[in-house]
C-alpha cells in the first residue's frame, strides 16, 4: 500500500518533530501495511521558499541515508503538499520547477477558511498544465458543497481524503462529507495526512475496507 500524504519528513513544519518521530511513524506505517511512503511537507512558492526547499532537501537525505542504514523496508519518495497561492500558478505558466509527486501529480491544498468559492475559480487554471492536481482533503473545506466539489472534479482535478476523515468522532459533518464524496465515486485516494505518533498518526489500515469497497488503488499512475 502507499501513502500519499505525510507530514514524516522531520522538523519543516508542523509534523514530525525529529528524526526519532520520523522513524517511529515510518514504523507505524509498516504496521499499516504501507510500503512506499510520499513525504509531502508544507510548502509555498510565497516568499524566501529556496531556503526552506533546501532544509527539506537535506532532511529526506538524511531520513534516506538512516532508512537504509537500518535496513528498514520502505520506499520513501520526496513531494509536498503545495498551498495555493498566485505564485504557484504563476510558476507553472514559466515552465519553473515544481516539487511534485510521482508522475507529474501536484498536491494542491487551500485554506480550511474564509476562502468561498475562490478555490474553484483558482484550481481551474491549474488543469491547464502538464501537471494531474490532486486535492487536499475536499471534504475539509466546508465552504464548497459537494455541487462545488463535483464542478471541481470535472476540471480533472483527482480527489484525496483523509483517513481521520472517515473517523466519526474527528467530526461529524466531515465524515459525512467525506463518506459523500466516496459515494459519489469522487475519490481517487485515502492518505493518512499523519502528523505525529500519537493521534493524527499513520493509520491506513483503518480504511482498507473503504479502500475496497470503492476499488481506491492510491496509485499514482501514469494516466
Ligand atoms: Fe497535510
Amino acid at each position: 500500500m502507499i501513502d500519499i500524504h505525510t507530514h514524516i519528513l522531520f522538523s519543516v513544519d508542523d509534523g514530525s518533530k525529529d528524526l526519532a518521530m520520523s522513524l517511529d511513524m515510518i514504523n507505524l506505517e509498516l504496521e499499516n501495511k504501507v510500503s512506499s511512503i510520499i513525504l509531502t511537507p508544507h510548502f509555498s512558492y510565497e516568499g524566501t521558499f529556496e531556503k526552506r526547499e533546501k532544509l527539506i532537501k537535506d532532511h529526506f537525505l538524511i531520513l534516506k541515508n538512516k532508512i537504509e542504514e537500518l535496513n528498514i523496508p520502505i520506499s520513501l519518495t520526496l513531494g509536498a503538499e503545495i498551498m495555493y497561492t498566485d505564485s504557484l500558478y504563476q510558476r507553472m505558466k514559466e515552465g519553473k520547477e515544481i516539487i511534485s509527486l510521482p508522475n507529474s501529480h501536484l498536491l494542491v491544498e487551500f485554506p480550511l477558511f474564509h476562502y468561498h468559492q475562490r478555490v474553484i475559480d483558482k484550481i481551474y487554471p491549474l488543469t491547464l498544465f502538464n501537471y494531474k492536481i490532486i486535492l487536499a482533503h475536499p471534504e475539509r473545506y466546508e465552504y464548497l458543497t459537494i455541487e462545488d466539489l463535483k464542478e471541481i472534479k470535472s476540471f480533472g482535478v483527482k480527489f484525496q481524503i483523509n483517513s481521520t476523515s472517515l473517523n466519526k468522532s474527528f467530526s461529524k459533518s466531515i465524515y459525512q462529507r467525506a463518506k459523500t464524496l466516496l459515494k459519489e465515486g469522487l475519490v481517487d485516494f485515502i492518505a493518512s495526512d499523519c502528523h505525529e505518533n500519537k493521534i493524527k498518526k499513520p493509520n491506513l489500515l483503518e480504511v482498507s475496507k473503504y479502500l475496497k469497497k470503492y476499488k481506491i488503488t492510491n496509485n499514482l499512475s501514469d494516466e
